[in-house]
This record gives structure tokens, C-alpha cells and sequence, in this order.
């Protein structure tokens, strides 16, 4: 089965070829430099660049895999969460495509994409796992029984991890998106050097907030202190952020007795957290899956593998398909 996905949901536009579950083609437009004056993504921009962008995105997935459109036996595109403008464009150049040359179509929460991204990768989980999905948009542990059954267990009260890398790097000047900044940054500094706080919230919440270390960091940019590094702001920044992460994930498997912990999500690209989850999963007794780099900042071929999922038990969807701007997910 050749699968085409298509993934519009913030500032990158995707497509990517899935050939019998294997991937033949990974096509990632970023429109970073785009919004980057900005300081953070205009939403009107990004439909825009949407728009000028997937004709091409597609047509070079498409020639990468060496097929046609007319070798393409399903679509899948993302439905949502994201800005609606931005889905809206993927989503109607499916549907466009699905009613011209007539070929199923599904549609993928982008939630469900980070998670099952892990099976790109060569290490594949079994059944049942903790995940966490460390994004721009999202903080969330859940515990996945199937392709199709995510239970929420934990998520963020306020900013989503990589949005506090965001807002922490605008803070200190950096460009955006902050977090490959910081953690870039971060390797010449010591996680030592300032005590951050760390929101652990109730003892038996799995949620997450990162409002007070971006606070914290905010009153110590402020300050000016004379001696005070970048690169150890940067580097006890990210330990306070990626410890928590690390330690909510691991109680999380150990409440619910689960061996496996995958970890997803753009900042899941982040060495330090890749680091931090290795020796304390080693410790703990617990098998880890890393999503492999290249897929943990956003891409349709999770999203094309989700369809896949999706495909295989029938589950396709008609025509009258809309976008949401939140997830059933985290409902
Ligand atoms: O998954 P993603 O591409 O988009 C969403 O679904 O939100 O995640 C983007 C987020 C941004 O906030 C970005 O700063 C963060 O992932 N990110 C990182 C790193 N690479 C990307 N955060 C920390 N360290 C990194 N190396
Ligand atoms: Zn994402």
C-alpha cells in the first residue's frame, strides 16, 4: 500500500511516502526564517506560506519515492491540533486530490503523529507504553495500549515544554524557535550554576507546569548580574525543564507498572533530555525508545505512519472532514 501524508499544522510544510510501512520520502519545507523577525509564528503567514509551498512539498515527496499520483492508494493528512488556517490548507489539498483521482483519505490528530513516531525508528515498543510528547504545543504523558488507544495521564497547566525554551531564548535574545538555542548553548554551561525551581506540583499529579522556571529566568535576565554566563543560564534552564520532564514520565511507568517509555516531540530532539532519560531509565529498570532525531520536530511521515495504522482496520473518513484547532486527545 503507498501512502502519501501531508502535515500543515504550524510552520513546517511536509509530505511523505510510505511504501508498505516502509518510508520512501520525507519532505520538510520549514518556513523558521519566515517567521523568525516575528519572534514567534504569525499564523496568517504561515497559511500563506502553506499555500505556496504544498504543490511543491508534495510533488517532491512524490518524486523522491519515484511514484505518481496515480500509484497512490491513500491519503493521509493532519485534521488537528493546530492552527486552523495552517490545516486547513493540507487538509483541503487532500481532499482536492482524494475527490480528483479518487483515493481513500484519512485524517491524523497530530498527537497521534508524535506518538507512533517512534516506529519510524529501528526500535520498535511493544504494547502497552508511557509516552511523553515534549512539543511547542504540548506536555503530555499518556499511556498508549495500541495504535489507536492513548490515555491521558499527564499534561501541562500552562506552557508546553518547548514553549518555555521558546519564551526562555526570546528572553536572553536568542533567535527563534528557542530550543535548539539554548540547548546549543547549554553545552558549554553548568546545569549547576543556577538553582531553578521545579514545579513537582501535588505528589500524585503527573501534570506539568513550567510558568515559574520561565519566571525565574525572566528576574535573573532582568537583573543583569554581572558574571552570570549565557551558556549556564542556558544549561540550568534546560536541567530544570528536562529533569521534571524525565522524572513525571519514569513515576508515571512506575505507578502504572509499565516497562516500556517512548519519548516524542520536538523537544524530545534535545540531547540533554535523550541523555537524562538514558541513564535514569537505565537505573530504573526500564526499556527506553527514543524517536529517532529527524522525527521529532514536526514531518508527515508520522503522519503518514498513523494513517497507515488506520488504513489497515478500515478506519477512513469522508469527505465533509474538519479541521479542530484542539485535540479529542487531551479532551
Ligand atoms: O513537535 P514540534 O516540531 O512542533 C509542535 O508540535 O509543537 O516542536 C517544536 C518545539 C519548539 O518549541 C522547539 O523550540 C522545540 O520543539 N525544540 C527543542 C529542540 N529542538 C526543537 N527544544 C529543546 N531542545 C531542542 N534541541
Ligand atoms: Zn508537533
Amino acid at each position: 500500500m503507498i501512502i502519501l501524508g501531508v502535515e500543515s499544522s504550524c510552520d513546517e510544510t511536509a509530505a511523505a511516502v510510505l511504501i508498505d510501512g516502509r518510508l520512501s520520502a520525507n519532505v520538510i519545507n520549514s518556513q523558521i526564517e519566515v517567521h523568525r523577525r516575528y519572534g514567534g509564528v504569525v499564523p496568517e503567514l504561515a497559511s500563506r506560506h502553506h499555500l505556496q509551498n504544498i504543490y511543491p512539498v508534495v510533488q517532491a515527496a512524490l518524486d523522491e519515492a519515484e511514484v505518481s499520483l496515480d500509484d497512490l492508494d491513500g491519503l493521509a493528512v493532519t485534521q488537528g491540533p493546530g492552527l486552523v488556517g495552517a490545516l486547513l490548507i493540507g487538509l483541503s489539498f487532500v481532499k482536492a486530490l482524494s475527490l480528483v483521482k479518487r483515493i481513500p483519505y484519512v485524517g491524523v490528530d497530530h498527537l497521534a503523529g508524535h506518538l507512533l513516531s517512534v516506529f519510524l525508528g529501528n526500535e520498535k515498543p511493544d504494547f502497552p507504553f508511557i509516552a511523553l510528547i515534549a512539543s511547542g504545543g504540548h506536555s503530555s504523558i499518556f499511556l498508549v495500549r495500541s495504535h489507536f488507544d492513548y490515555q491521558l495521564l499527564g499534561r501541562s497547566r500552562d506552557d508546553a515544554a518547548g514553549e518555555a525554551f521558546d519564551k526562555a531564548a526570546k528572553l536572553l535574545g536568542l533567535p527563534y524557535p528557542g530550543g535548539p538555542e539554548i540547548s546549543r548553548l547549554a553545552a558549554d554551561g553548568d546545569p549547576r550554576a543556577i538553582a531553578f525551581p521545579r514545579a513537582w506540583l501535588a505528589p500524585d499529579s503527573l501534570d506539568f507546569s513550567f510558568s515559574g522556571v520561565k519566571t525565574a529566568l525572566a528576574n535573573l535576565a532582568r537583573e543583569n548580574r554581572p558574571g552570570l554566563a549565557v551558556a549556564d543560564l542556558c544549561a540550568s534552564f534546560q536541567e530544570a525543564v528536562t529533569e521534571v520532564l524525565v522524572v513525571k514520565t519514569l513515576r508515571a511507568a512506575e505507578w502504572l507498572g509499565i516497562a516500556n517509555v517512548v519519548v516524542a516531540g520536538g523537544v524530545a530532539a534535545n540531547p540533554r533530555l535523550r541523555a537524562l532519560f538514558a541513564e535514569r531509565c537505565r537505573e530504573a529498570g526500564r526499556a527506553l525508545f527514543l524517536t529517532p532525531t529527524q522525527f521529532c520536530t514536526d514531518n508527515a511521515a508520522m503522519i503518514a505512519l498513523a494513517g497507515w495504522y488506520q488504513f489497515e482496520t478500515r478506519k477512513t473518513l469522508c469527505l465533509d472532514l474538519d479541521a479542530y484547532s484542539r485535540t479529542p486527545i487531551l479532551a
